[in-house]
């Protein structure tokens, strides 16, 4: 039967979460959700990595014992997966008996089997990696670490190794041979040019003299382990291993690790041969993934400019910030963030495209069927064409969730939302209410709330809170969706109770100077915005109105109505031909400050380029340019 394990790496405790662990932790979520939506059983696990150097430190630096710093920590993340409405199956933490008995277990086992030994060690150890470089790994940067760039310390120590270089050879041919182990693909050539060089042994023994919090070597009690090789092990101690067999053998192999590509050796290299070590099976994938950067640079708190998800989520809204994530990013690359990004995103896909889809059907059925899901017709060749449309939708996000291209998926998924729009256009349902076609209407509107049906099904594991209120308000009694009822069409039941969605995504109102990115209560399409010539705000926003300055003005042959004007809109100069000589002279206009449409499409009139149009009012017949009541520059925008 298919099973879906998938982890998330195990946060340090030794700072409050930031975007990159929640970023891992909504994927995992998202997938996990996805795969039981597709009936899937699934096990999802994340945690917490408490022992070692950092936490020590950081313990230190707020003078509290270690256990200490890993219980107020650990908090932080479990509210955060609260907030974020994490779905995880277990939590573990590397401090908690069944975690720690097990390491031990395993360190022994491989101690008595002679895969562990102890040796005198020379070499450079970088703290904040908490990791050893031989000189050949530090190469050209000598005593700064190949990984973050900090100095290294020099090491000369006694300590225990795990013979990791005598899997050299299997692992290259493993990773050649199994082209889903290591994704995406070129993190495996990563990988493959890593082991192109001697493999060492690897250390994985801390002396207590000089670290003291970690798990102590059952075979000496003067040394703790390296959390590493702790830490690693949580995949499979969560999961039974050496406890309870029905299920370790249930869940292992995992099916995905999701890590960064920041820590791709630990889990391509060392986790492997730790694993061919214990005899047990490889994991059927590890997909490294980007980096979230600030503009282009990596985010690090000496530089503030780390995204703090909590404020995020609370800002925006828990479901707009996962959608945020999950869609912003290609898996396996970098990608940047920013709250400008983030607010041009909202706006077009959830406020314009899937906002407004939502409220002007519900609002039509509300109005125009009783509230109830309306009996459809006979469906013709649009209706066809949306249903296909949403067929393929729900098939490419299944393919982008086994093919891990989830911001692909959602790309399908907003399109067919476009071509919802589109349809109620083409369809103009407004028009057939007019018209008393009341068979056409139930048609429209139904095949429309079909397809919105679909989408918030499709939309669940990423929005699961909004993407509920919408499918409660199509009248669905069945609020989880499945891949079943995904895939058929027609499963909206006419007579179905509908209500409205008012405020399912409210427009992110954004001042001119960018600085206010504060959410307003805004007004949605109304559902009747064409028939009563209503248009939407970004409707609006289409035209560019403009001050502008009248420079000069002349007739123009052979007409009584049209004035040739030359304007200065800002630093540029138009011309623009108006139809206003009958009510103004040349002489009148020249040093107004008046409003156009700036990005109006050039016309000739009369053979005369007009590159824009002013605003006039007209009032029986007489026409009022309309001026500002203030010497203002012009260029400025209006509205
Ligand atoms: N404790 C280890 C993992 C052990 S797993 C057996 C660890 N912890 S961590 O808290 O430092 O980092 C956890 C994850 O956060 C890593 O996958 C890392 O790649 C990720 N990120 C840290 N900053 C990030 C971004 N700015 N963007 C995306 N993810 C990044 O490493």
């Amino acid at each position: 039967m298919e099973k879906f394990y998938v982890t998330t790496p195990i946060y340090y405790v030794n700072d409050k979460p930031h975007i990159g662990h929640a970023y891992t932790t909504v994927l995992a979520d998202v997938l996990s959700r996805y795969h039981r939506l597709m009936g899937v059983e699934t096990f999802f696990l994340t945690g917490t990595d408490e022992h070692g150097q950092k936490v020590q430190k950081a313990a230190e630096r707020n003078g509290m014992s270690p256990k200490e710093q890993c219980d107020t920590t650990v908090v932080r993340f479990r509210e955060l997966w609260e907030k974020l409405e994490i779905t995880n199956d277990d939590f573990i933490r590397t401090t908690e008996g069944r975690h720690y008995k097990i390491v031990q277990e395993i360190l022994q086992d491989l101690y008595d089997r002679g895969l562990i030994y102890k040796a005198d060690y020379s070499g450079r150890y970088c703290v904040t990696c908490e990791r050893f470089f031989t000189s050949r790994e530090l190469g050209d940067c000598m005593s700064a670490c190949p990984e973050c760039s900090r100095e290294t310390d020099e090491i000369i120590e006694t300590n225990y190794f795990f013979k990791m270089s005598s899997y050299q050879e299997w692992l290259i041919d493993y990773i050649k041979t199994h082209p889903e182990f290591i994704l995406p693909a070129f993190r495996a050539n990563e990988t493959l040019g890593f082991l192109r060089k001697p493999l060492d042994d690897l250390c994985i023994s801390r002396p207590k003299s000089r670290l003291s919090w970690g798990i102590e070597l059952p075979f000496d009690s003067d040394f703790v382990c390296y959390v590493w090789f702790d830490a690693l092990v949580n995949y499979i101690s969560a999961v039974g291993y050496r406890r309870d067999d029905a299920n370790f053998a249930k869940w292992w192999p995992v099916s995905c690790h999701l890590i960064g590509k920041d820590i791709l050796t630990t889990h391509t290299v060392y986790w492997p041969t730790m694993l061919k070590a214990m005899g047990l099976e490889m994991p059927e994938s590890i997909f490294a993934h980007g980096w979230w950067l600030t503009g282009q640079s990596k985010m690090s708190k000496s530089a503030g400019n780390v995204v703090n998800p909590m404020e995020m989520a609370e800002k925006y809204g828990v479901d707009p910030f996962r959608f945020f994530l999950i869609a912003e990013m290609s898996l396996g690359q970098d990608a940047s963030f920013s709250e400008e990004a983030f607010v041009v995103r909202y706006n077009s896909n959830l406020a314009n495209d899937l906002g407004n889809l939502a409220s002007r059907v519900l609002k039509m059925i509300i109005r125009e069927c009783g509230g109830k899901v309306p009996v459809p017709g006979e469906p013709g060749e649009h209706e066809n064409e949306l249903s296909d449309t949403a067929a393929l939708a729900v098939s490419e996000m299944e393919d982008a969730i086994r093919g891990m291209k989830l911001d692909r998926g959602i790309e399908s998924v907003l399109n067919a939302v476009r071509a919802g729009n589109r349809y109620i256009e083409l369809s103009a349902p407004w028009k057939l209410v007019k018209e008393g076609d009341t068979e056409r209407l139930g048609t429209v509107l139904y095949t429309a709330a079909e397809l919105l049906r679909i989408v918030s099904g499709l939309l669940f594991p990423v929005m699961p809170n909004k993407m509920c209120e919408l499918r409660k308000s199509l009248g669905l009694k069945d609020v989880l969706p499945d891949i079943g009822r995904l895939k058929s069409w027609g499963v909206l039941m006419p007579g179905a109770e509908c209500s409205d969605t008012a405020g399912l995504f409210p427009r992110i109102q954004t001042d001119k100077k960018k600085e206010g990115k504060k959410m307003t209560e805004d007004k949605q399409d109304t559902g009747l915005a064409p028939a009563e010539g209503c248009i939407t705000i970004d409707e609006f926003f289409n035209a560019k109105l403009k001050t502008a300055k009248v420079l000069g003005a002349e007739g123009v042959d052979g007409t009584t109505k049209l004035l040739k004007l030359q304007i200065s809109v800002g630093a540029e100069n138009r011309q623009i031909v108006a139809g206003i000589a009958e009510h103004y002279s040349p002489e009148d206009v020249v040093g107004k400050n008046i409003v156009v449409v700036s990005n109006l499409k050039p016309a000739r009139i009369r053979g005369i380029e007009s590159n824009g149009m002013l605003l006039a009012a007209k009032q029986e017949g007489k026409l009022t340019l309309v001026t500002l009541d203030a010497d203002a520059p012009s260029g400025l925008d209006v509205g």
